[in-house]
Formats: C-alpha cells, structure tokens, sequence
C-alpha cells in the first residue's frame, strides 16, 4: 500500500479500531496462528546502557537508577527455573552495555543451547555490527528483536542522540535477517511527536522489511527523562495499530506488550481480541526486576513466575486462546 493510504487508514482509526476492522484482525490470527498464545520468557539481564535515547528510563543519562548485572549463573538459573515452567523460547534482554562483550554473549548462548537445546533464544541487545550479529548465531541465537522506533528519520533524530541514526538501525535490521535470524522491528504508539504521517512510515517499513515479530505498545512517560511530560500513547490508537499490523503482516508474531497491560487493565486481553499472538512474562529474579524500569509503573507483578502463569492461564482461557508452550517459531519465512 502507498504512504498516503496507510495515512487514511490510521486516520480514519485513530480514535480506535471499528468491530470490523478488530474481526478481521482477529480472523487473520485465526487462519495464521489459531488460537494459541506463544509464551516467551523474558531476562532483563543488565539495565546498563551506553545510549542515551530520550523516552528511556534506563538511558545512560539517568543517574537514580539501580544499575545490575547478571552473573552467567544467574541468567542459566533463571533459564532453569522457566525451562521447569515449560518456557520453551528465552529473550535475553539488555540496554547497550558493553561490559557483556561478544565472547560473553556467545558464551551465554552456547551455555543455554547446551543445556536447552529444544529451546529458541531471542536477544534484545541493540545495535551490533555485522559480524557480532554473525557471531551470535553461530553460537546458536535463533531470533533478535531491535525495535526501529520510527521509520520517520526526521523523528528519529526527535527521540535519540545525533550519534544514533535511522540509517544504522535499518542496516542491523537487514544485516539480521540476511545472516538468518527471526527479525523484530517495532515502534512506540504515541511518541512525542509522532505523526499520521510517521505512522504511515511505519506501517511502509514493515511491509517493506517483511519482519517475523513486531513489537508494538504505547509510549509511557518515565519521570527521569527528558520526555517526563509528555502524555502516554493513546490504548485506542495503539489497538488500531495492532490490527492495522497483524492485517498487513499476517504471519507475524505480535506480542501483546507489557508497556499495553501497563497503560490499561485490560490491555492485554484488548490486544489478544486485536491479534496479538505471544505473551512476554517476566522471568528476571524479582529483586533486579523494579530496576529495569524503561517507563514508570511499569507492570511487575513481583509475584512467583509459576503463579503467574496459572493466572495468564486463567485470562487467556476467558477471551477465548489457550497458552501454547511449543517454540513458537514464525511463519514469515
Ligand atoms: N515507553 C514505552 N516503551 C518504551 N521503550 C523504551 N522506553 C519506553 C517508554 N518510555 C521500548 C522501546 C524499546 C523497547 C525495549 O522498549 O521501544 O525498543
């Protein structure tokens, strides 16, 4: 579709998605994925970063946070604990900390493969060069999430520093899917100032890119930013953004985030009903957990990872899906 299209298509649903625009999200997930709901353990695994974006609570340039790292026994323990769980896919989860070096990550995810070896890992740890990005799937890394945060390059240089650019973060995003990995883009809802018009660039991208897994939840203001004042992305857009992405990509995973269950009560039983297909529980140790904090109040239970997961159990149940434990690899090939 154009640019302008998708621009009238956002307009025409910006106030929320219409019953029948979520019914065709919803039977689109239906003829894709059924009605499973992938699980994916999560591991915060260090909130040091190098990078200073201006929307991020853990950005290098806020002091008050509680910075920590955790020690290669610690993250195969947690893997431990959500194997037993039947977590069958780890997201390894990081600022940009350059501590946690090539040699470190490969071994963590040889470790984990060696123990797991049922298991897909999904790392979340920024910009990389080629080669590192090579290097990690050798050592056995099936997917990488790196969020493209807009693909409007004007509002891009809006929400980071000069010294990230658009053009880079594009540049992984390709290097990683010609290396082989399941690739990731995604965007904030409601960024300060965003657009129709940015959001139209958005939605061009990810034709354009074709990812396996979009991650997509509004913007939350955290109060150590510079972005402290701006209004939280709006549930009924972001809902629309949803339907608008599982509709164009139809065999994308598309989590449900923990930003939406944050911004609404029911935000993620609304994104389930939108075509959200994957659930991301927090596996982190529940005392570093409160540190990661990207945006404020941001939801963590702090409750023991297997009650969790008989209450997801529960909800998930209510809006009609069951929690599938398999893999969960993409369909987009
Ligand atoms: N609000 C919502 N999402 C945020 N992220 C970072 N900061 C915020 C915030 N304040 C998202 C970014 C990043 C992902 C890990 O978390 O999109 O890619």
């Amino acid at each position: 579709m154009q640019k302008k299209e998708w621009a009238e298509q956002i307009k025409q649903f910006q106030n929320g998605p219409s019953q029948e625009l979520k019914k065709k999200a919803l039977q689109t997930r239906l003829l894709s994925y059924g009605r499973g709901v992938f699980l994916r353990g999560l591991i915060e695994f260090s909130n040091y970063c190098k990078n200073n974006c201006y929307y991020c609570g853990i950005r290098a340039g806020n002091h008050h946070v509680c910075r920590y790292r955790l020690t290669q026994q610690d993250i195969l323990n947690t893997c431990k604990k959500g194997h037993a769980l039947g977590f069958r896919t780890f997201v390894l989860q990081s600022g940009e900390d350059p501590w946690f070096d090539d040699q470190k990550i490969c071994s963590i995810i040889s470790q984990i493969k060696e123990m797991y070896p049922d298991c897909a890992i999904t790392l979340s740890i920024g910009e990389k060069s080629k080669e590192t990005y090579r290097a990690f799937f050798a050592a056995g890394a099936d997917r990488f999430l790196l969020r493209h945060e807009t693909a409007d390059a004007t509002h891009y240089r809006k929400l980071h520093p000069d010294v990230m650019s658009l053009e880079n973060r594009k540049k992984c995003l390709y290097d990683l899917r010609e290396i082989g990995f399941q690739v990731g883009a995604g965007f904030m809802v409601g960024s300060p100032f965003q657009t129709i018009e940015t959001l139209a660039a958005d939605m061009k991208f990810l034709e354009e890119l074709q990812p396996h897994m979009v991650g997509l939840g509004p913007f939350l203001p955290h109060k150590e930013t510079p972005f402290k004042d701006f209004p939280p992305g709006s549930l009924n857009l972001t809902l629309t953004m949803l339907c608008l992405v599982r509709i164009a990509l139809p065999n994308v995973l598309l989590p449900a985030t923990t930003a939406l269950a944050t911004l609404s009560e029911q935000g993620r039983a609304l994104g389930l009903a939108c075509g959200a297909n994957v659930i991301m529980p927090n596996l982190s140790p529940p005392e570093v957990r409160g540190s990661y904090s990207l945006y404020d109040n941001k939801k963590c239970t702090g409750n023991e990872a297997a009650e969790e997961i008989a209450l997801l159990q529960k909800e998930v149940e209510n809006d009609g899906f069951f929690l599938d434990f398999s893999r969960g690899d993409s369909r987009v090939h």
